[in-house]
């Protein structure tokens, strides 16, 4: 057997290359927070994905020599998101929720919404009973909040609006994706304009982002569709609408469910006096709320 080339790269292995994509990523000091929340997750995502690896790979497991071509590919895509501040999922056009799949691209903000967790965990079925059973998902960019409301709750129609075509575009493919064509509707709309309801339940993440934070938003953020994040001067004008228009929506027992992100003072500062129930999230308790349709017409 002929020696080794003096300069052929060692041998690598799983647990080898993710401290070295973690090592590039620290050094790159890049913004988180569509899916991950530090170097070392997003390396796993996006080397564990080159790979063609389960996200879930236990590395220690899989402790093998790997391809040194697959290690190139793999450190090439760790110096794509190096290089372009693009979001993961931009780049692998794929993210999870709740560990649901969804297809994702620039067309649409990287889904990430905390009113998953309260889907997923129950937390918003008190609000519920047997006669729910029209659903809006308002803002549905991606689609993924209307496709895990179909999943979680059987019996229920679930519409998703968006006023980007674009976004409509890459719910479509979600919704196909999951086989819920029969459950759930699409359509294009400016608030709730064109979706009158009534609605026994309104979900919505809308774009709540004030001005001042807009404006020192990292590259990541910046490479998502505007329209997804701004909120006017103090993130509440869709807000503001949404809360003047929703009774007419709203059955009489109808709830709205609303995320507003770190905008808590300045959603008080807007609608002082409104009776609302926060919801809590991992990211804190007053992250997302809940408002009666009883609240909203006090
Ligand atoms: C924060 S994103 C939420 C997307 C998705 N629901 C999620 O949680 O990932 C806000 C969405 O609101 C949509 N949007 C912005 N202004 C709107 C309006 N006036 N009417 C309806 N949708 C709007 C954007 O296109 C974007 O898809």
């Amino acid at each position: 057997m002929p020696p080794p080339a003096p300069d052929a790269a060692p041998p690598v292995n799983l647990n080898q290359l993710l401290t070295e994509a973690t090592a590039r990523l620290d050094a790159a000091a890049l913004s988180y927070g569509h899916g991950t929340t530090n170097a070392r997750d997003e390396a796993a995502w996006l080397v564990l994905w080159s790979l063609g690896l389960p996200l879930d790979t236990d590395p220690d497991v899989h402790a093998g020599t790997l391809d040194p071509a697959a290690v190139e590919r793999a450190l090439a895509l760790i110096h794509r998101r190096i290089d372009t501040r693009e979001p993961a999922a931009y780049l692998t056009g794929e993210a999870w929720l709740q560990g649901v799949p969804f297809h994702i691209d620039r067309r649409s903000i990287v889904p990430r919404s905390f009113i998953a967790e309260l889907i997923a965990d129950g937390s918003i079925d008190p609000w519920l009973s047997d006669r729910t059973h029209r659903v809006l998902d308002l803002c549905t960019g991606n689609g993924s909040l209307a496709v895990l409301a179909a999943m979680a709750w059987p019996d229920i129609e679930v519409c998703g609006a968006d006023l980007s075509a674009d976004a409509l575009a890459v719910a479509r493919l979600n919704v196909d994706r999951h086989g819920l064509q029969d459950r759930i509707t699409l359509l294009e709309s400016d608030g709730l304009a064109a979706c009158p309801g009534p609605w026994d339940l309104i979900l919505c993440n809308p774009p709540y982002v004030n001005a001042r934070s807009m404006a020192v938003l990292p590259a990541e953020y910046r490479a998502e569709p505007e329209l997804a994040l701004a909120g006017g001067a103090d993130g509440m004008d869709f807000i503001r609408r949404l809360l003047s228009d929703a009774p007419a929506c709203l059955s009489p027992d109808g709830v709205l469910v609303l995320e507003i992100g770190n905008e808590r003072a300045h959603f008080e500062c807007a609608f002082p006096g409104l009776e609302v129930v926060w919801l809590p999230v991992s990211a804190g308790d007053d992250q997302v709320l809940l408002i009666t349709r009883e609240a909203l017409t006090a």
